[in-house]
């Protein structure tokens, strides 16, 4: 396959409540960034409600569901809890992600393989309710072929530690990281998953990501939120937008 296929970009919006989460206010509104987020280009939104509700929480999950006309891919843990929740809105899409309480944010992937029963079992119910299911994972080829297996019908590729590799300038191991991401593209593809990936990319890092012809979906969150107090949140996406495009002409 070649790079036909144009990428989509989900946009991110839980830091926009982390922001308002520290002052306890109803400002910023995580809606009103999604609906200008979508203006600006986005052609999904996505959004993690944790277990300890530190970004957005339950009621903005029902704000979006109800104003947003791009789908939105609701990450999660695969907890009894979510899936409730999940089930109840059902969303385009669910993001199953590892959560741990005390991480900063989501540090690795999905141990797919180490529990294959269990996640085949949770992601049934939600295939039955139409959600279209995604596994965050790493790219060993091990976790691919079990979420091949689990009926989920994407993947999402982690792009983490390829991020903190750039930033700490440790480029030969980046690119090593680089070269198994796109393997991992592949090999995923190949098992006839939808492949996506994201964590961490911002303006330096998004277009060697953006060129794994295989990919047709980022997810970017916080480095968009961020680069929004600078030079706005609609010229932040629009430019990310032109940096994924220009990568994959
Ligand atoms: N994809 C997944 C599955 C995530 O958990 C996150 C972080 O919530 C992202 C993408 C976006 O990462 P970032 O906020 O670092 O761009």
């Amino acid at each position: 396959m070649t790079a036909t296929h144009r990428l989509r970009l989900g946009v991110n919006i839980d830091h926009v409540a982390t922001l308002r989460n520290a002052r306890g206010s109803a400002y910023p509104d995580p809606l009103r960034a999604a609906l200008l987020a979508e203006a600006a280009g986005a052609d999904g939104i996505t959004a993690h409600l944790r277990e300890d509700r530190r970004h957005i929480r339950d009621a903005d999950v029902a704000a979006l569901m109800a104003g947003l006309s791009r789908p939105l891919n609701f990450e999660m843990a695969a907890t009894p809890e979510m899936q409730d929740i999940a089930l109840a809105h059902r969303p385009h899409a669910v993001c199953l992600v590892p959560e741990r309480r005390e991480e900063r944010t989501t540090e690795g992937g999905l141990d797919v393989a180490g529990d294959e029963v269990r996640l085949t079992a949770f992601i049934a119910p939600l295939r039955a309710a139409g959600i279209r299911v995604s596994l965050f994972i790493g790219h060993a080829p091990a976790q691919i072929a079990a979420a091949a297996r689990s009926g989920a019908a994407v993947v999402e590729l982690h792009t983490g530690a390829y991020c903190d590799l750039h930033a700490e300038g440790r480029f030969v191991e980046r690119d090593a990281e680089l070269v198994a991401l796109r393997q991992g593209a592949e090999l995923a593809f190949g098992q006839g998953l939808e492949v996506h990936a994201g964590h961490g990319l911002n303006f330096e890092t998004v277009g060697p990501v953006a060129a794994i012809p295989q990919l047709r979906e980022l997810n970017i969150g916080h480095f968009l939120i961020g680069e929004a107090v600078f030079i706005g949140l609609g010229p932040a996406i629009a430019e990310m937008r032109r940096r994924m495009d220009e990568a994959r002409a």
